[in-house]
């Protein structure tokens, strides 16, 4: 399978993180908990240099339990703050406050012993696209903040979200590009739904994810499609098809739509809490 990916907008996306860089004093990274690393932007330690970094495992309901606390010590390792959120129905976003506290505590005392008192902390989420960012955003802010408006001279044209006294959000999520030289990292980005599905083979998608799924999560496709796992993936994917009762027009069964059943039901969760890829001493390992 081949990725197509779009450098113009990288470009300019880049600069625009450049320059709200200068604004904030702490990042706020989602990344997807089913593939932490994939999902990360291999450019944000770069852009970010010397800024605060807390980094969100987003989603972390449909992700292996296991796993995400592997992938937490893993980044606290690296020397991030980490946490575990759902942003779509708001568990563990209110730690996340308390992260952000925490990761800048140095900052706040610094502040402190320059006579700096109370000046709310500037943070600004990004991530790649889908990573769920404007629904955190919008759960994290809730309804009882307010927007600051713009701040003359220094945020020209940027719209702040108070958050409460010690928080300022830049109500804006920085976009990022995904990782996009590795093709078993676009793999994972496509099969948790990041790569626009056009330029995609869903059958070989499907076809991976069975594979995938057949050796690290056995049990989960004959529970939702009673197949058996022993057989080839390409006789279950007719099995699926027959049962889903996906037929074309003249009768012969639809592999394409099958395909499609299977890979929405991995992404809303049906087929289980299903982690791609795990985190080891040197590359993540996965599918
Ligand atoms: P973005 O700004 O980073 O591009 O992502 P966005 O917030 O639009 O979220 C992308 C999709 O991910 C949305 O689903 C959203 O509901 C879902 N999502 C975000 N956070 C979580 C989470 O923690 N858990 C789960 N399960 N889903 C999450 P959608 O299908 O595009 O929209 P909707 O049908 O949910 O409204």
């Amino acid at each position: 399978m081949h990725f197509q990916w779009y450098p113009g907008h990288m470009t300019k996306a880049r600069r625009m993180m450049q320059e709200d860089m200068k604004l904030i004093d702490v990042v706020i990274e989602l990344v997807d908990a089913r593939i932490p690393y994939s999902s990360k932007n291999p450019d944000i330690d770069e852009l970010a240099k010397n800024k605060t970094r807390v980094i969100l495992l987003n989603k972390y309901d449909l992700a292996d339990k296991r796993y995400t606390e592997l992938w937490k010590h893993y980044f606290e390792k690296k020397g991030y703050f980490v946490t575990l959120v759902n942003s779509k129905n708001g568990n563990g976003v209110k730690q996340v406050n308390e992260v952000v506290q925490k990761a800048c505590q140095e900052k706040i005392e610094r502040d402190r012993k320059k006579g700096i008192l109370n000046r709310p902390i500037r943070a600004m989420v990004v991530g790649i696209p889908n990573v769920g960012k404007s629904t955190f955003i919008n759960s994290f802010a809730g309804k009882a903040s307010t927007k600051t408006g713009n701040k003359p001279g220094v945020t020209k044209g940027k719209q702040w979200i108070r958050l409460n006294k010690n928080i300022e959000l830049l109500d804006t999520p920085g976009i990022l590009w995904p990782k996009f030289e590795d093709q078993a990292v676009g793999l994972r980005l496509a099969m948790i739904g990041s790569i626009r599905e056009e330029i995609l083979n869903i059958q070989e998608l499907a076809f991976e994810l069975i594979k995938y799924l057949v050796q690290n999560y056995k049990g989960n496709l004959s529970t939702r499609y009673q197949i058996d796992e022993t057989m080839d993936v390409l006789v279950n994917m007719n099995l699926i098809a027959e049962k889903r009762a996906c037929r074309m027009k003249g009768g012969e069964l639809d592999l394409e739509k099958a395909a499609g059943f299977i890979v929405d039901d991995f992404r809303s969760g049906k087929l289980g809490n299903i982690t791609l890829e795990f985190p080891n001493q040197e590359e993540p390992q996965g599918v």
